[in-house]
């Protein structure tokens, strides 16, 4: 059987959460979404919802994206009640329309946290996440060319626990998942990454103390072991970063105290 001929047309209805500014009170509009490819995107699929809604002299649905491939972090969206929709492991800009049946009503809303706020209908503010990232997510040693590989020996178990944590792209789909709205995978994620390897540990624990202090500060709720973050982190970021964080903050904590 061709590829070509695996592909069906689906129809859905979409409801869809519209909020004109970050002041203005939102609602759900409804749409039908009929001919979806189901070779689309949930990306592409919006795209061809906006089209039509343009041609109509409407306002089209505001959404983030970037590379659509997965690696920038920028899409963002709860389908279903799921943040970035129900396939483990996958971004919204991931995922295909040949995850949904004909006939299928999906509700779509943005990331809900006091932290994000809505600026416009799918699209939320995550610029927390970068002045968390300024408070610490940094090394700011100088390290110099790169050197011979083998004058900085890192233990094998090391380097891949430091570069599965690297693999986080800032989606914030972690905090959307959570109940607390907590930001404990992301900062957990961004800690280890950084502290696992030799250069990042000379400033590990005012990194951990700076960036946890202002995660509290931007109003990120605190962590009770629900484990919906790793659920819903499309790069899988296990939750035993949050405990290394914990330990590290523990222990950063102790040799400076306040
Ligand atoms: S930990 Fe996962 S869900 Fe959270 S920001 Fe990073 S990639 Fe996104
Ligand atoms: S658009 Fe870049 S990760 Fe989805």
């Amino acid at each position: 059987m061709s590829l070509k001929s695996m592909s069906k047309k689906i129809n859905l209805t979409l409801k869809v959460w519209r909020q004109d500014s970050k002041n203005s009170k939102g609602r759900f509009e409804t749409y039908d979404a009929n001919g979806v490819d189901t070779d689309m995107s949930f990306l592409e699929m919006l795209d061809v919802v906006n089209e039509k809604l343009t041609k109509e002299g409407k306002d089209p649905i505001a959404f983030d994206h970037d590379c659509r491939e997965g690696i920038c972090g920028m899409c963002s969206a709860v389908i279903n009640g799921q943040a970035h929709g129900p396939l483990p492991g996958t971004t919204v800009c991931q995922l295909h329309m040949r995850n949904y049946k004909d006939g299928e009503t999906l509700v779509i809303e943005p990331w809900r946290a006091k932290a994000f706020p809505v600026i416009k209908d799918l699209v939320v503010d995550r610029s927390s996440f970068d002045r968390i990232m300024q408070a610490g997510g940094f090394v700011s040693i100088k390290t110099g060319s790169a050197p011979e590989a083998h004058t900085l020996p890192v233990p094998k178990k090391d380097s891949e626990l430091a570069m599965d944590a690297a693999q986080c792209i800032g989606c914030g789909a972690c905090v959307a998942a959570c109940p607390n709205g907590s930001a404990m995978l992301f900062v957990a994620a961004k800690v280890s990454h950084l502290s696992l390897v030799p250069q990042g540990q000379v400033e590990a624990e005012t990194r951990v103390l700076n960036m946890v202090a202002k995660m509290d500060q931007e109003g990120f709720g605190n962590c009770s072991n629900e484990y919906e973050c790793e659920a819903a982190c499309p790069k899988e970021i296990s939750v035993t970063n949050i405990a290394r964080m914990n330990r590290e903050y523990r222990r950063a904590s102790a040799k400076n105290p306040k």
